[in-house]
């Protein structure tokens, strides 16, 4: 590993950023602490041990009967994120303010450039990563017949700004088939590369199986031929460890609400420094431009911000600097070690159970914390009803690319019980007529 990679990992495991409005919380119950506190705490405890993943649970008002294995949907927000949206949002009624004050603004991007590993200038905020991927797709100078490789494994909100394009402007939407190792995946992507190729738009975990594609390789690659490298990020920052500098892409797009905790609808959109001023948003406003007049027109915002336009939710934003600060507390390193374990042991237990198929890689480095299977005695709707009446587990059906799986999330919240209860569920329902 790059020993500049090294080092944003190391920031990332020990970072202690403070924000201006986490210091008290505005709802405390006995286990919710204000992030200092929270801090202390956990240093008392090694990463390794459960008490240390007993703590972090106990920050969240997530319901405690219930497991829940679907962050890959939407994740739950710990008491430091709730608390700061509401402590932003009565001091935004207090004093009637809609503007956004540029030392907040500021601070929410410093974070989260932080955390993804690049400049706070390549940051545009937005609502979401279905959000992200429209800019991306409207705002690349593209003509008709000009051709964008995507895979058969997106998400919908990766894929339609695409096929809108295709139906409005009449690029060519081309896919291919993710393999079963980054390799196989690269061969793949290679041999569907047509001169016409603009655009590779790829996930860099898929939604379906949670695989995780070689988006530095992809990039790589995209760079030396000229093409635009897109890398939808939605199941993969929080998740799994992620440098958009290391893997050089284009445009990197995520969503705040998943695996980040963050506050629902938010989004955060990278675009390479030097790329920018390629691209033309189209829908702009407030803050997207440097200078406008009617007698010069509009000189755009040489940052990031330029696809930024009008009022935003504030207090969500603020919501989405504490998310990334309580991760950092917590750190993505520990994060990841944690998360892979509960994975390896799921995947371990049940894949060689009768009936039982694993549709995701098997171990690292192409496994993430998301894991999908399938039944071969039992519909993936009938199975997901099946482990939520008798074991009280929230699943997710993966009816995308003709799966028909059943995919989970393993996240902080998430322990070595919940994982046990889900294996006895899954072989209980293996056995089934
Ligand atoms: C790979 C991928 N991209 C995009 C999205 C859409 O995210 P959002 O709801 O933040 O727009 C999802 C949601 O599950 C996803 O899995």
């Amino acid at each position: 590993m790059p020993s500049s990679r090294r080092k944003f990992f190391k920031i990332l495991g020990i970072s202690a950023v403070t924000s201006p409005f986490l210091s008290l919380p505005a709802v405390r119950t006995s286990r919710a602490y204000a992030l200092d506190e929270f801090e202390s705490n956990l240093r008392q405890h090694n990463p390794g041990d459960e008490r240390f993943w007993k703590l972090v649970r106990d920050q969240f008002p997530l319901t405690k009967d219930r497991a829940f294995f679907n962050t890959g949907g939407l994740g739950a927000s710990p008491y430091q994120v709730i608390n700061a949206v509401k402590k932003r949002m009565d001091e935004l009624e207090e004093v009637s303010e809609v503007g956004r004050s540029t030392q907040v603004w500021n601070g929410v991007k410093a974070a989260v450039a932080r955390f993804i590993d690049c400049e706070p200038g390549e940051v545009t905020l937005t609502g979401c990563c279905t959000e992200c991927m429209n800019i991306a797709a409207n705002s690349i100078a593209l003509q008709p017949g000009d051709e964008v490789l995507t895979t058969t494994h997106e998400h919908v909100g990766g894929a339609l700004p695409w096929l809108g394009l295709q139906k409005r402007r009449g690029i060519v939407v081309k896919t291919f088939e993710p393999g079963h190792t980054a390799g196989e995946t690269l061969d793949r992507m290679k041999r569907a590369v047509t001169e016409k190729t603009r655009v590779i738009s790829v996930s860099h975990v898929t939604c379906t199986t949670g695989a995780i594609l070689p988006a530095k390789e992809i990039s790589d690659y995209a760079r030396q031929q000229n093409i635009w490298s897109v890398i939808d990020g939605a199941q993969a920052v929080g998740n799994i460890l992620v440098s958009v500098s290391d893997i050089g892409c284009d445009i990197y797009a995520t969503s705040g609400h998943k695996w980040m905790l963050g506050p629902k609808r938010t989004g955060i959109l990278f675009v390479k420094k030097d790329r920018i001023d390629e691209m033309l948003p189209v829908t702009i406003g407030a803050y997207s431009d440097e200078y406008w007049d009617f007698n010069e027109g509009v000189i755009l915002h040489p940052t990031a911000q330029r696809f930024e336009y009008g009022t935003y939710n504030v207090p969500l934003m603020v919501g989405l600097q504490s998310a990334v600060e309580f991760l950092e507390r917590i750190g993505m390193a520990s994060i990841y070690t944690y998360t892979q374990q509960l994975a390896a042991m799921y995947i371990s237990e049940i894949k060689n159970l009768p009936n039982v198929e694993l549709l995701s890689p098997a171990r690292e480095p192409d496994v993430s914390s998301m894991i999908t299977i399938r039944l071969k005695n039992m519909e993936n709707t009938a199975l997901q009803s099946f482990l939520a009446s008798e074991y009280n587990l929230r699943t997710r059906i993966v009816p995308e690319a003709g799966l028909d799986g059943l995919r989970v999330s393993l996240h902080v919240y998430n322990n070595r019980e919940e994982v046990h209860r889900l294996i006895n569920g899954v072989r209980k329902a293996s056995t089934k007529l």
